[in-house]
């Protein structure tokens, strides 16, 4: 049996059901990457199905405010992926749905990895979304490389390409991929239960404990703290969105304390500027000094 083959066998019999599956229904799939991209799946479950509950389809997400997704996206973070998302569904609605993943990737907002998946799994096109997870599989499985580098992902792609079958459920593949890489192929995988371990060319280096994982496997970018703050200012603006999305209507000067307990006078300018920078993106709008969501159609 072919790599492949093993995979999809394992999946038949381990692979998890999850509602984004066994659909070929693009609006959910892309609900379903944009949530899970930020989130664990067994939270995006719950997530996805509450979203799906106020936007069902393409049309009813076009017609929201910036306030309706903001708040319906309360608890996901990462705020200006709700406003991508409702702008590609009025691109959508204007132009109508992408048929290739080539015509994906030209919308605002979709990235090389989501036009892959939404090619794979709606259109069932034959193409490998490579994902931090199935980066982290691919890499052990074809290559023998233990704790893979994203830069490199060119002579994987290659690679994938050979993997996928050319005929059969190749666009399962990816999705057992994501379940092999939660079940088993984690940091330190568990390779004695992996159904690839015979084929695995890192599998053997694993097993005689060969290597060690690396304390952190992907060096996060820095992010912009402010100084003598405790956390960088994304953590400050989704406190300022919560804030307002809570109490409707709030003044600037008040906002300070609830953001931050240690906030001083000097952090005005400091607030003042995230608030801005809020504003400048669509989430808040600010009338006479007081603050509310963006009520912008
Ligand atoms: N991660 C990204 N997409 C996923 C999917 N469709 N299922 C499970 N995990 C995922």
């Amino acid at each position: 049996m072919t790599l492949a083959a093993h995979l999809l066998f394992w999946y038949r019999l381990h692979g998890r059901i999850l509602p984004w599956r066994g659909t070929q229904n693009a609006y959910r799939i892309l609900v379903s990457e944009i949530m899970l991209q930020q989130t664990q799946v067994s939270r995006g479950i719950l997530f996805y199905e509450k979203w799906l509950k106020e936007f069902p389809d393409w049309d009813s997400l076009a017609r929201a405010t910036n306030a309706d997704v903001i708040r319906a996206w309360a608890g996901l973070g990462y705020n200006r992926r709700a406003l991508m998302l409702r702008d590609v569904a009025r691109e959508v609605m204007r132009t109508g749905e992408p048929k290739s993943e080539a015509d994906w990737r030209r919308l605002k907002g979709i990235g090389p990895y989501t036009a892959a998946a939404l090619a794979a799994f709606a259109l069932h096109e034959r193409v490998l979304p490579i994902d931090t997870n199935i980066r982290r599989v691919l890499n052990r499985a074809l290559l023998g490389i233990p704790f893979p580098d994203p830069e490199k992902d060119e002579q994987l792609k290659i690679l994938a390409e050979r993997f996928l079958p050319k005929k059969g459920n190749y666009f399962d593949i990816p999705q057992a991929l994501f379940d092999l890489a939660t079940a088993i192929c984690t940091k330190t995988p568990d390779c004695s239960s992996c159904p690839l371990r015979n084929e695995c060319c890192a599998s053997e280096q694993f097993l005689q404990k060969k290597i060690q994982a690396p304390k952190q496997m992907i060096k996060k970018a820095a992010e912009k703290i402010h100084p003598g703050k405790k956390y960088p200012d994304r953590i400050y603006r989704g406190r300022i969105l919560k804030t307002v999305r809570e109490e409707q209507i709030i003044p600037v000067d008040k906002l300070g304390k609830k953001i931050d307990p240690s906030f001083k006078k000097t952090d005005i300018p400091w607030l003042k500027s995230m608030v801005s920078r809020l504003i400048r993106d669509g989430f808040l709008e600010e009338n006479k000094g007081k603050l509310r969501l963006s009520q912008t159609d």
